[in-house]
């Protein structure tokens, strides 16, 4: 992303000259308060908004709808929006399928008629992210946890290179919250995936991301390297993880 600038309106920026770039392979964290843009920036990542300035590529191609190239790609992407985006009164089998609907031939896909080995697919997945003997409950019916687990297990029947999470583990307590993260962090390991997750919890995002960006008021203000236990750049010299938080925790007094 290279000095990317979006509105909604117009007139007024919610991101404003935005760079980032992010390595095949990253836990990715982008990490600020409430209205700063997060969300914004995952739906340019995603293609569902262009900027008004700038420009954006992932591997080469430019997200936006209408670019058929993209369009081409989009079924890497696994996007999990903070709603999660599921369907209630459909099973969490049913649910995970949504997933292999891009490899689907026409009649397959109007029918949702899923061929046995997309089956034996979701439930390998519906294992791994510990949902099995939940394969026919209806997703309403679903704790906060296990409806995070079903869209996790949506975006990886995808089969993506790119996994992108909003706010994924807000609102759940710290024991599931560890579970959830673990379980993505687990899959990205395994399968080699970029993820990119938006948290407003810089501690949950130091834990698990290799890079932090920290986003305030559409700017991105900083970005730090982790490696281990301890963080290996910053742009503007040596700090160290209390220091961060503490100028964190003054940000969200504000
Ligand atoms: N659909 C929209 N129309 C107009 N303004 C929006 C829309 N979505 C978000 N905004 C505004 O853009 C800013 C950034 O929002 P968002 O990216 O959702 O922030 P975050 O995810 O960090 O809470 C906020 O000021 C928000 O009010
Ligand atoms: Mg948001």
């Amino acid at each position: 992303m290279n000095d990317v600038w979006t509105s909604y309106d117009s007139k007024n920026f919610v991101l404003e000259g935005i760079s980032l770039s992010i390595d095949r392979g990253t836990n990715y964290a982008i990490v600020g308060q409430s209205g700063s843009g997060k969300s914004t920036l995952l739906k340019l990542m995603n293609g569902m908004m262009i900027p008004s300035k700038g420009t954006i590529k992932i591997d080469y191609v430019t997200p936006n709808m209408n670019n058929k190239k993209f369009k081409k790609m989009l079924h890497t992407i696994g996007y999990i929006p903070q709603s999660l985006g599921l369907i209630k009164n459909i099973t969490v089998l049913e649910n995970i399928l949504i997933g292999a609907l891009p490899r689907l031939n026409t009649i397959q896909s109007l029918l949702k008629r899923f061929p046995e080995h997309e089956i034996q697919e979701a439930k390998r997945i519906i294992s791994l992210v510990g949902l099995s003997g939940k394969e026919e409950r209806k997703a309403y019916m679903l704790s906060g946890g296990e409806k995070r687990r079903v869209a996790i297990a949506r975006a990886l029947m995808q089969k993506p290179t790119i996994l992108l999470a909003d706010e994924i583990v807000s609102e759940l307590d710290h024991v599931t919250a560890h579970e959830i993260m673990n379980l993505i962090a687990d899959a990205q390991k395994r399968m080699n995936l970029t993820a990119i997750m938006v948290h407003h919890d810089m501690q949950i995002a130091l834990e698990f991301a290799n890079r932090v960006a920290v986003i305030k008021e559409g700017h991105k203000i900083l970005e730090i390297g982790i490696e281990g236990d301890s963080i290996v750049d910053f742009q503007t010299g040596n700090i160290n993880t209390e220091e961060i938080m503490e100028m964190y925790a003054d940000d969200t007094k504000k």
